[in-house]
């Protein structure tokens, strides 16, 4: 079997370079499209979002029972032999199989000098692991691979809730759909996938929110091409719960692509939007979503923090600031934020948000309102930020969010997992009459 074809080849050549900083959503995209048999495509998803969550375990893992450390060129056998073990260990697949599969793939990435080395290293593994496991859980980082900085961080921001973070990131996220209520009613829609035999859960609190029962290609699912639903977590679905929409306001989307909840406002109600981002090239995909369900806005490219290039002099009712953050309320489905982001991005995330605040904070009316919104869990970004926000501005009035969630300042915290949902953070912020 060829690389193009070998799922865990794949996989390995993916891996390696999401480790040495691609994204793993380009890696991935970018590797499925090489394969096109279904369920090797699926094996090489979960093999890639497995090892890139539990790489900083696995891979300190090796470096214990590797006797001579890999040249950086066999990175690829780095990053098969760290999902050997993700497969003995996490996926729960069989000894023999996963042994088997994984050295076959040292022939697919044409390295086969390495299959003596990947079936040593694997088999002494099974020989070992109760004690290299136990060795593994004595450290933190280890058991829960995470980086250090970003367990003493959740350990001081969030002392009781730290261990059920850590653990709400290791485990895969389930699938959110958000129902169109300008094409189709939530229950006509759900009596339609009743009908081709796929099973769903109705959230009582988001009203326009079903989680599938298993995760699944959500393009073949009824109604996808006539754009019933879009795929969205239950903790984005409140952004447009929040903003209170009324019919014919003026309603700012600051930080828009790839357009999810612009399109979540545009079918609440009646409204004039403008979805602004400032990276153009990830505008194409918030129009085509726009397009597919129906809905219109003024899109535009431009930079939130300089209104004067793209703002037209008129006040906003309602602005949406859903703010480039750390993503550390969202490892569970982008696990590659553990070994992308380092310490020092924090700071700089939040001066930039502090930025866009107080930029946007003058092109709203009176008597409007901003929500603030991230999908961090870090109070820098979240309860810290708009507690200096409020502070700076006399003329902003924070206002609790009616959301049963975590208190968090002015703001409303959910960590990763509870109701099944993201972290995310959301803060009203009224503008005094
Ligand atoms: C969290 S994502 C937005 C997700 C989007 N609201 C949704 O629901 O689909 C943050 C976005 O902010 C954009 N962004 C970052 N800095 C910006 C700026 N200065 N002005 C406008 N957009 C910015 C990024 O390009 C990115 O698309």
């Amino acid at each position: 079997m060829s690389a193009k074809a070998d799922p865990r080849a794949l996989a390995a050549q993916a891996l390696a370079s999401v480790v040495a900083g691609q994204s793993l959503r380009a890696a991935s995209d970018s590797s499925a499209a090489k394969i096109h048999d279904l369920r090797d495509r699926a094996l090489l998803s979960a093999l890639l979002h497995e090892g890139a969550r539990w790489w900083l375990r696995f891979d300190v893992a090796l470096d214990a029972m590797l006797e001579r450390p890999l040249r950086e060129r066999d990175a690829d056998i780095r990053a098969l032999l760290v999902l050997g073990l993700v497969q003995l260990q996490i996926m729960g697949m069989s000894d023999y199989a996963a042994v088997a599969a994984t050295v076959e793939a040292t022939r697919a990435l044409r390295k086969s000098s390495f299959a003596g080395l990947v079936n040593a290293l694997l088999r002494r593994w099974l020989r070992e692991r109760e004690a290299r496991t136990a060795q593994l859980d004595r450290e933190a980082a280890t058991r829960t691979a995470h980086p250090r900085w970003l367990i003493e961080k959740l350990q001081f921001d969030w002392p009781e809730q730290a261990e059920s973070i850590l653990a709400a990131n290791n485990a895969p996220a389930p699938l959110w759909l958000r129902v169109n209520r300008r094409r189709v009613a939530r229950a006509d829609f759900v009596a339609q996938l009743h009908a081709a035999g796929i099973g769903c859960q109705l959230p009582q609190a988001e009203p326009d929110a079903l989680v599938l029962d298993a995760s699944r290609d959500v393009t073949a699912l009824p109604g996808y091409a006539q754009g019933f639903f879009s795929v969205q977590d239950g903790a984005a679905q409140q952004a447009a719960i929040l903003l209170d929409l009324h019919a014919g306001q003026r309603v700012l989307d600051a930080c828009a692509a790839p357009g999810g909840k612009s399109a979540h406002i545009l079918e609440t109600a009646d409204v004039e939007l403008t979805a602004l981002d400032s990276d153009a090239r990830r505008l194409p995909r918030l129009r085509e979503n726009l397009a597919r369900l129906g809905l219109t806005a003024d899109v535009r490219t431009g930079d939130a923090a300089v209104p004067h290039d793209w703002w037209d002099g008129k006040p906003f009712d309602r602005i949406l600031l859903d703010a480039p953050c750390s993503a550390t309320g969202i490892i569970r489905r982008q696990p590659d934020v553990k070994l992308h982001r380092r310490a020092d991005d924090i700071p700089a995330l939040v001066a930039t948000q502090a930025r866009l605040l107080d930029a946007l904070w003058p092109l709203l009316g009176r008597g409007g309102r901003l929500v603030y919104a991230t999908c961090s869990v870090l109070a820098d970004e979240n309860a810290s930020q708009i507690a200096a926000f409020v502070q700076r501005h006399p003329d902003a009035r924070a206002v609790a969010a009616p959301l049963a969630w975590h208190a968090a300042g002015a703001g409303r915290q959910n960590l990763p997992g509870e109701s099944g949902m993201d972290g995310f953070f959301y803060a009203l912020v009224d503008k005094h009459n």
